[in-house]
């Protein structure tokens, strides 16, 4: 990058926010993936008048931007693998406003999610998307990449919950979209657009998000299963007994085994799975659904453990969370994906995932949001093995062509990034890919938003792209 151009950016948000040296660049160059590629400039604005002037620098003199917050998205979508600037939006980490009586808040990108959560339930309201990364990731990315978590079965994803933003177009304007009313339907649904669109269409700078009340009581339990196939077909039959769950939660052996010691009760070692389901709502009815839930498993063969205190469920909940780092506990490597199937395909889904870990001799645990359909099949390898390494990409494949032919979607919440984007074509017709090239352009002439993301990269490309990682 033009030195010319790093001064002009260092003149707009002042050298001390700005980050120069190979060292500070590379603390900017990953996500939570394996991927990395080293930016030319780190900056961190501090206002959408600062993104502007930095956007429009970028289309007069054609640099990629890549805008960011914590960093722990899962499929590459900060990785800034064309070089030039990334844009860290932590500066902006304001909460503007919690109206009660409006039931929104108004947020800047870089507040941390959990934070955020704590200042809405300290009113006695509720956010309730829960991604894994709570504790450390941002709203920001939540809204760009439309972050899910275990109660989306009852709440919905971010999607749900964004009613208006403030965005700063690649071409420097200033832009509100959507409302701060529970309703809206003037012209096209950009805020909707602007949901899970990966940093590709622009830099959100301001969020209106909707909240409900907080539940009045939650209860949290788990039931053991002796085999995969009980706890899978368990999931459709509990969505469709009305128990209505807040989450609906599963584990596989291997998952179970990378976080066994910090559940707060003993699970047999011989269990083939583990379903964790809360329900929210008045403490009778929670603990009259809970009871119900309870007598199901049990009637499907399952172990039940029910009726923790506060503090076991939180342990629960706790290991839940870091089963994705915890996996790496088995193998150094690891390929994290988050597919949908219909409800009635779990099932087949698990069973497919057995079969291709035998086949291809690679060890493919799989977790998460099964009240969603949505599963986190992971691929773990040893890079250091050749075999196992060169394995991993087929599998994936194998993996896709499954989900697809149970017609079921690519991703449920971690989006198409880096990672996902030469399977795009699996899902969406050229139609519908040319049709979403020609909105990026007309969002982004030059093409200088978080560019190589998303669309197919040509094989040319491709081939560079892995060198840069
Ligand atoms: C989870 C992340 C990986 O649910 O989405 O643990
Ligand atoms: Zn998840």
């Amino acid at each position: 990058m033009h030195d010319a151009i790093i001064k002009a950016i260092t003149a707009i948000t002042g050298p001390e926010h700005v980050l120069t040296s190979a060292e500070d660049r590379w603390c900017y160059a990953f996500d939570a993936t394996e991927l990395a590629a080293l930016p030319d400039l780190v900056v961190f604005p501090g206002s959408a008048e600062e993104v502007s002037r930095i956007l429009l620098l970028a289309n007069e003199h054609r640099f990629p931007v890549t805008p960011r917050g914590a960093g722990t998205g899962r499929s590459g979508g900060s990785v800034p693998i064309e070089g030039g600037v990334v844009l860290v939006l932590t500066r902006l980490n304001r909460i503007l406003e919690i109206n009660a009586k409006d039931l929104v808040a108004v947020v800047e990108p870089g507040v941390i999610l959990g934070k955020l959560k704590a200042a809405v339930e300290a009113q006695g309201l509720y956010y309730p998307p829960d991604p894994a990364s709570a504790e450390f990731c941002t709203i920001g990315g939540n809204v760009a990449e439309c972050a899910g978590g275990p109660v989306a079965v009852q709440y919905g994803v971010t999607r749900d919950y964004v009613l208006g933003l403030e965005v700063v177009l690649p071409t420097g304007e200033i832009m509100e979209t959507g409302t701060r009313t529970m309703k809206g339907v003037v012209g096209y649904d950009l805020t909707r657009l602007f949901l899970g669109s990966e940093g590709t269409l622009g830099v959100i700078t301001r969020i209106i998000l909707r909240l409900v009340a907080k539940p009045k009581a939650r209860r949290t339990l788990a039931a053991a299963f002796g085999t995969l196939k009980a706890a899978a077909a368990t999931v459709s039959r509990i969505l469709a007994s009305g128990l209505a769950p807040t989450a609906l939660e599963f584990m596989d052996h291997v998952t179970l085994g990378c976080v066994r010691e910090m559940l707060p009760f003993a699970v047999d070692p011989a269990a083939a799975a583990l379903l964790l389901m809360a329900v929210d709502g008045h403490p009778q009815d929670v603990s009259e659904r809970a009871g119900a839930m309870a007598a199901f498993c049990a009637e499907q063969g399952a172990a039940v453990v029910q009726g923790q205190t506060l503090e076991e469920a939180e342990r629960l909940w706790a290991a839940r969370k870091v089963i994705s780092p915890a996996l790496k506990r088995v193998k150094p490597h690891k390929v994290s994906e988050d597919v949908v199937v219909p409800l009635g395909a779990i099932p087949e889904l698990i069973a497919g995932l057995d079969e291709l870990s035998r086949a291809k001799g690679l060890i493919i645990p799989c977790y998460g949001h099964a009240g969603d359909g949505n599963l986190h099949v992971n691929v773990l390898y040893d890079r250091s093995l050749a075999d196992e390494a060169a394995a991993v990409e087929p599998t994936v494949e194998e993996i896709f062509v499954l989900v697809r032919h149970l017609q079921g979607t690519l991703s449920g919440e971690h989006g198409i990034g880096l990672t996902k984007a030469p399977y795009l074509g699996m899902e969406l017709s050229p139609a519908a890919i040319a049709l979403q090239k020609r909105l990026k352009q007309a969002f982004d002439p030059h093409n200088i938003m978080n560019p190589g993301k998303i669309f197919p990269p040509p094989p040319k490309a491709r081939a560079g792209e892995q060198e840069g990682i």
